[in-house]
């Protein structure tokens, strides 16, 4: 495989939302954060990304959260059938929830993979550890978040998390592949306020920077922040030391170039063209390819 497209927060609304209840409506409100709350306009950005994402030529797709506005069962079912349209091929699409997909119930992204998901959940986030072998790329993509009250956005890497992430980087059958880390909160501190870092950013997100600063094949896609992010992490090993990990024979090229990458919000790019973001993967790490939109 060779090249991913990458896709973020298209906080899915339901389809009756007229109809639904006064706190659905109040709750969907109160968390879109001055959008329009209108479930047709949401659904047809999704549509024209996904159809961009094919065009572009990717073999692998990546949603990275906030796939729903509130986590309810009908916002996933919306999602799965705007998904099913795209008809992408079997076992090429990599979900993982944010934050909004956990505000109805904890147990609403279970049942979203056991439920109208279900194609898709093989490749997407269940279990810590689950590896996503495509080739010369294996996806690990992680859940980080829980059901709590639509006043937090936060997310976690449990404390499992890097135990199981660390098994695959150290697999001998991976070793030649590109490790891309698929979660919806961003592993640095973007606000500059420690309440609202706390409020809204990832705990444990050390764990992440460590292994992102060990491990030269490894990457992290992200989405929430709803922008393009790309940060360079510097590798703490000497360039010498790198030779164990295939593919950074140019080990200067990989220090220098963005390991933790952010996708703009589908439900925030215009209507007509919303934009995707490639990679492509070569020589056991990836390389942004720009920005897609039809
Ligand atoms: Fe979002």
């Amino acid at each position: 495989m060779r090249r991913i497209a990458h896709l973020s927060d298209v906080h899915i609304l339901d389809p009756e939302h007229r109809r639904s209840s006064t706190r659905y409506r109040f709750a969907a409100k109160a968390v879109s954060l001055g959008r329009p709350v209108d479930p047709r306009t949401r659904a047809r950005k999704l549509t024209r990304g996904l159809a961009a994402a094919k065009a572009s030529g990717a073999d692998h797709f990546v949603i990275s959260g906030d796939l729903t506005e509130l986590g309810d069962a009908t916002e996933f079912e919306y999602f799965a059938n705007l998904l099913d349209e795209a008809r992408l091929p079997d076992g090429s699409v990599t979900l993982v929830p944010g934050n909004h997909d956990a505000y109805t119930s904890d147990s609403a992204w279970r049942r979203a993979l056991e439920g109208p998901l279900k194609p898709y959940a093989s490749a997407s986030a269940t279990e810590p550890g689950k590896v996503v072998d495509r080739g010369t790329v294996a996806f690990l993509p992680v859940n980080t978040t829980s059901y709590q009250s639509i006043a937090f956005s936060c997310g976690t890497f449990t404390p499992d998390a890097p135990r199981a992430v660390q098994a695959r980087i150290d697999d001998p059958a991976l070793r030649d592949k590109a490790l891309v880390i698929v979660q919806h909160h961003p592993p640095f501190q973007h606000h500059k306020n420690p309440i609202a870092q706390w409020i809204d950013g990832l705990r444990g997100a050390t764990h992440v920077l460590d292994m992102l600063a060990n491990h030269a094949r490894l990457s992290i896609l992200h989405g929430h922040l709803h922008r393009v992010v790309d940060r360079i992490v510097s590798l703490t090993r000497p360039a010498s030391a790198l030779g164990q990990d295939r593919g950074v024979a140019g080990a200067a090229a990989v220090t220098t170039r963005a390991r933790i990458l952010g996708a703009p919000a589908v439900c925030d790019d215009g209507d007509d063209a919303p934009r995707v973001r490639l990679y492509d993967v070569r020589d056991g790490t990836l390389e942004a390819a720009g920005l897609y939109a039809m």
